[in-house]
């Protein structure tokens, strides 16, 4: 066991002992090594460098109240990093091939998870870029995969207390028919001004609306969007310009199990103002609780100091299943 102070743990990088590499050339991913190294040696005129292929994934690893490591969903990881590649004119990478992948590396890491009752988890991020030397605007030739895990606490200092977030006005972190609902490593450098700009302001979390009329919810610079009506309804955003989360994804079905009506739609910016509860959702924020959202010169309060008790449940039951306290029923967890 590592010496950690495991209830401290931040969302912060950490070296472990091995992150997993692949390399594409000639047309095929080659079987891969472990490797203790943390950089990498490639040519200053490598595609990711100039014209931006880089794709990435994030997943995370839990110890269950049995003392069995598993890792969520990783399948649906290694579909969301296929569609990215598809989207990028990347190679695809064998789903199989990245769910042993991240076995290996995890097992290797195995005493760097955060024991059960900790809170904490091993964040699994696999990152995939083109590598080739190149000038002129075209698809790399070769590529590599790097799985790298690291053991986190919350992504927000708080915890699951609620952050302010504020709506970005002045830029948006995709176009209508671009790359918003793909893991694109620049979905995420374009949403950094406005962060910037909110952090400023003391807003920890920024809300895009659709890039076409400004007039629907999209999702979180970090993350999807949820609301609970004040009836009780689980709401997630529909958009062709969000990212599929796996989180989300999962919180519905698990909103469904509790009884919960559930709803993909469009959402208004208007309609802020009449939901019970918001929530942030994600690997990497969980359920992160919304308490006021900042919209030009308006102000919605939901009024919570701590997360309200309709997020609450759905916290519960998703960490319960992720922590092996609850049975898998949707058989999401892939052991170590
Ligand atoms: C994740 O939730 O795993 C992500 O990749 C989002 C990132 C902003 C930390």
């Amino acid at each position: 066991m590592q010496n950690i102070q495991w209830d401290k743990l931040k969302f912060e990088f950490m070296p472990t002992r091995s992150n997993i590499r692949f390399h594409y050339a000639d047309g095929q991913w080659d079987d891969g090594r472990l490797t203790g190294d943390y950089n990498i040696s490639m040519s200053v005129a490598a595609n990711v460098l100039h014209y931006g292929q880089a794709i990435f994934e994030g997943m995370k690893a839990f110890c269950g109240k049995d003392g069995k490591v598993r890792v969520f969903r990783p399948y649906a990881n290694a579909k969301r990093l296929n569609s990215s590649a598809r989207q990028l004119v990347m190679p695809e990478f064998p789903e199989d091939k990245f769910v042993e992948a991240v076995q290996k590396v995890v097992r290797d890491n195995i005493d760097f998870v955060p024991p059960y009752g900790t809170g904490g988890s091993l964040y699994i991020r696999p990152v995939m870029f083109g590598t080739s030397p190149q000038i002129g605007v075209n698809a790399s030739l070769e590529y590599e995969l790097v799985i790298m895990v690291m053991p986190v606490g919350p992504y927000y200092k708080d915890g699951i207390k609620p952050v302010d977030a504020m709506i970005s006005v002045d830029f948006d972190r995709a176009a209508p028919k671009g790359t918003g609902h793909i893991k694109a490593a620049g979905n995420y450098a374009a949403s950094l001004l406005s962060s910037k700009k909110a952090k400023e302001q003391h807003f920890p979390i920024v809300l895009f609306l659709d890039p076409g009329t400004h007039t629907y919810v999209d999702e979180f610079s970090t993350s999807n969007f949820l609301a609970i009506t004040k009836d009780g309804k689980y709401v997630t955003t529909l958009s062709g310009s969000i990212l599929p989360s796996v989180t989300n994804d999962s919180l519905l079905t698990v909103a469904a199990d509790l009884g919960m009506p559930v709803e993909r739609r469009k959402v208004h910016v208007d309609e802020l103002a009449d939901f019970a509860e918001v929530a942030a959702c994600g690997t990497a924020v969980v359920v992160t609780p919304v308490g006021k959202i900042v919209y030009g010169e308006k102000t919605i309060d939901y009024g919570w100091t701590e997360i309200g008790p309709q997020l609450k449940k759905l916290y519960d039951r998703m960490t319960g299943i992720q922590y092996a306290e609850y049975p898998d029923t949707h058989n999401w967890l892939v052991e170590c």
